[in-house]
């Protein structure tokens, strides 16, 4: 029986590791919850899972959620994620929070000497560094539940270290891959939020339209995987079919294929190494004849240039990218800023950055600084 934590229980990653979870009952018991505003479905959760201690957004909520859940252990706020992430009967943290909110909790349980299963790419775009070294001395892992880097994770199993010649990142190409720039100046938080393929929550739907999601991709796989950044490339597959594939220093290309479907790259994480039944509908190749690639386009989309430019600037630049991004994206949903605005400001950001030693501490700054920066520049 594993024991397991869920970060961002409410959200799209979330609810689906408790799909997982209902259905491989024997395997798993759920030991801690945590929404930030969602209070009514947390409240069922903890219910349905017998959950005796959930962590929500504000000292509010954690009073009116109290009341409805007699009996159990209600926290609040950042602090009261740590605490889950810490639970002495907790086996494994799932950290589903959109954002770099997650670095703290991650930190706090990898101190705790507990596993990750890892969504929240942002923890290791900001705090990469950091947290692989944390998660090294203390003997933990870190295993991925992005499907792309799921993906590179299985093609790897088995293979020795430092062969990898290059991995191969698939990007869908979200929404607007045919879009020309000026249809691109004026796209509208709503035609923003239509992913062609995934289902997914508001900031990691907008990153895919910008590509910045590709971006953080880039940064995560170099952190998770040991690799420089050079040797990950991104190439655009709309089918989403291929979920990215390693070339190995022999020329050989081992690919993961299957459904895009999160629940399959989520169980793959909670029950490594093993494989499991997922009930899920089988892949049949005859429906798939044309699966095509090609690359993206950094003129209309230069996130993933950003991004190469903050790794190889390195330092506390990737922190200062990711904290921007949110802050941007966050102005884009409120129809402050124009889409095209969302790397522009972004850019804007890094260009008054002073690089620091991208330390736990001076990471926490830096995101702090940069969100504070793009809010004060747009009213
Ligand atoms: N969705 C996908 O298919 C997918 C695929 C790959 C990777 N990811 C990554 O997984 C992460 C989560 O994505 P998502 O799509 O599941 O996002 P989402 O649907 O927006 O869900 C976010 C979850 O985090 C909670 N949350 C947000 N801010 C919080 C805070 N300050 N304190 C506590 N909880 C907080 C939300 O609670 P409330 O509901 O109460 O607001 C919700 O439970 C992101 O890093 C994303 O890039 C997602």
């Amino acid at each position: 029986m594993k024991r397991i934590v869920i970060l961002g229980s409410t959200g799209s990653i979330g609810t689906q590791v408790l799909d997982i979870v209902a259905r491989l009952s024997e395997r798993f018991q759920i030991v801690g919850l945590a929404a930030n505003n969602n209070i009514d479905l947390l409240e069922q959760q903890a219910n349905v899972f017998d959950v005796s201690c959930v962590s929500i957004g504000s000292a509010d909520q954690a009073v009116e959620l109290s009341q409805r859940l007699a009996n159990k252990t209600v926290l609040c706020g950042l602090e009261g994620m740590c605490e889950l992430a810490t639970l002495p009967e907790a086996d494994m943290v799932v950290v589903a929070v959109a954002g770099a909110i997650g670095i703290a909790p991650t930190h706090a349980a990898l101190n705790a000497g507990k596993d990750i299963a890892l969504a929240s790419k942002e923890v290791l775009v900001a705090a990469g560094e950091v947290t692989m070294a944390l998660a090294k001395d203390k003997g933990c892992s870190i295993l991925p539940i992005d499907s792309e880097h799921s993906a590179i994770f299985q093609c790897l199993q088995g293979a020795p270290d430092n062969s990898i010649d290059r991995i191969l990142l698939t990007a869908s190409g979200g929404p607007f891959r045919k879009s020309t720039l000026e249809e691109l100046e004026h796209v509208t938080p709503t035609q923003a939020l239509k992913h062609p393929t995934w289902t997914m929550g508001g900031l990691v739907t907008i990153n895919s339209a910008t590509l910045m999601n590709k971006a953080l991709e880039i940064i995560e796989a170099k952190w998770l995987f040991d690799v420089a950044a050079e040797d990950v490339e991104v190439v655009v597959h709309p089918q989403s079919i291929i979920h990215s594939m390693v070339q190995f220093k022999d020329g050989s290309t081992i690919a993961q294929l299957g459904l895009p479907d999160m629940r399959l790259p989520i169980q793959y994480a909670l029950v490594y190494p093993d494989r499991v039944d997922t009930g899920l509908p089988r892949m049949g190749l005859e429906a798939y004849q044309n699966l095509t690639f090609e690359a993206p386009d950094e003129v209309k989309f230069p996130a993933l240039r950003i991004a190469r430019q903050c790794i190889k600037s390195g330092g506390t630049y990737p922190a200062v990218m990711n904290a921007a991004n949110e802050a941007a994206v966050s102005q884009f949903l409120n129809s402050k800023i124009p889409f095209l605005s969302i790397t522009r400001t972004i850019e804007s950001v890094l260009d008054r950055h002073q690089s620091v030693e991208p330390t736990y501490d001076n990471v926490i700054a830096v995101d702090a600084w940069a969100r504070e920066a793009v809010y004060s520049s747009v009213h």
